[in-house]
């Protein structure tokens, strides 16, 4: 499977760095940091080639926008689809949440269009606006999905906050029964010699709109406001009794505020499901 870049993936936080520090510290939904991020998002995947949409709905914010980037090739009938939130709180840039997840999954999408990959499926990408508001972008969407092009979609993978600080390695355990996605990624990291916990995110992402309509989910987290516990350091390394990102929903969730070793695992995680998923045959069902 790829190895996703972890230069390019930073280089992309960067940019969403500097599009927070020149739209007064953020990129929240209704706040011109959030369209600045989305139009920078549209363009790189526009020059490399995808089919794009940017989808505006409205919030109690203001205007929001998904973005939605489909590669054109690829049985239309099976699509794969992996997103991540676009959108920050108004305390801060939002580097780790959710800069590192959108970041990866961009960079994810570059590399594939590069390799000129001949994709079995149909993989589509979605960058979701006013996540941090209570889902509403994913929601949005897939609300807006004619109940033909719903059941479509095989597989939608989240990435919410990848790059944590003080890094667990969590996969989603909250999916719908007879979901193999969930422990491949279990599977991966274990070949990686990366331990895994599961978590029961309890909805608090955008999987959630589309586990809503009995679509397969699955997706991983290094943590957010809870604490480390000692036998997680034993084997994670990193501060025990620490949270996992001290910064969650703060100011400081700045360029400062990553684990890169984090986000070189992760990113190449969602490589290798994205390598897998956009090849599975789906004739016979999932
Ligand atoms: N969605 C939460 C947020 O953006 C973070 C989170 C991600 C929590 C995944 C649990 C699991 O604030
Ligand atoms: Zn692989
Ligand atoms: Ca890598
Ligand atoms: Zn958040
Ligand atoms: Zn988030």
């Amino acid at each position: 499977s790829p190895d996703i870049s972890v230069t390019n993936t930073k280089a992309h936080l960067d940019q969403f760095q500097s599009i927070a520090t020149s739209n007064g510290g953020n990129r929240a939904a209704g706040r011109p940091g959030h369209k600045a991020s989305a139009d920078w998002v549209k363009a790189k995947l526009d020059a490399a080639g995808y089919t794009t949409t940017l989808q505006s709905f409205s919030t109690s914010a203001g205007t929001s926008y998904n973005v939605i980037a489909e590669w054109p090739h690829g049985d239309v009938n099976h699509v794969v689809m992996a997103g991540s939130h676009l959108d920050s709180v108004s305390a801060g840039p939002g580097i780790n949440d959710n800069g590192s997840g959108s970041a990866g999954v961009l960079e994810t999408a570059l590399a594939y269009a590069a390799g000129n990959e001949s994709s079995r499926n149909r993989l589509r990408f979605g960058f979701w606006g006013a996540e941090e508001l209570g889902l509403v972008g994913s929601r949005y969407y897939v609300n807006n999905l004619p109940s033909t092009e719903r059941d479509k979609i095989e597989l939608y993978l989240n990435f919410d906050m990848i790059a944590s600080p003080n890094p667990g390695y969590f996969v989603y355990d909250d999916n719908p029964a007879g979901n193999g996605a969930r422990d491949d990624l279990v599977a991966y990291f274990t070949q990686q010699n990366v331990q895994t916990e599961f978590i029961d995110v309890q909805g608090r992402s955008d999987h959630a709109a589309f586990r809503s309509l009995g679509i397969p989910t699955a997706g991983t987290f290094s943590g957010a406001e809870e604490t480390k516990t000692s036998a997680q350091a034993a084997k994670w390394g990193g501060t025990a009794g620490q949270a996992f990102d001290r910064c969650y929903h703060r100011s400081c969730d700045t360029i400062s505020n990553l684990d890169l070793t984090s986000l070189d695992r992760q990113i190449d995680a969602i490589g290798h499901m994205i390598w897998t998923y956009t090849q599975k045959d789906y004739t016979d069902g999932p």
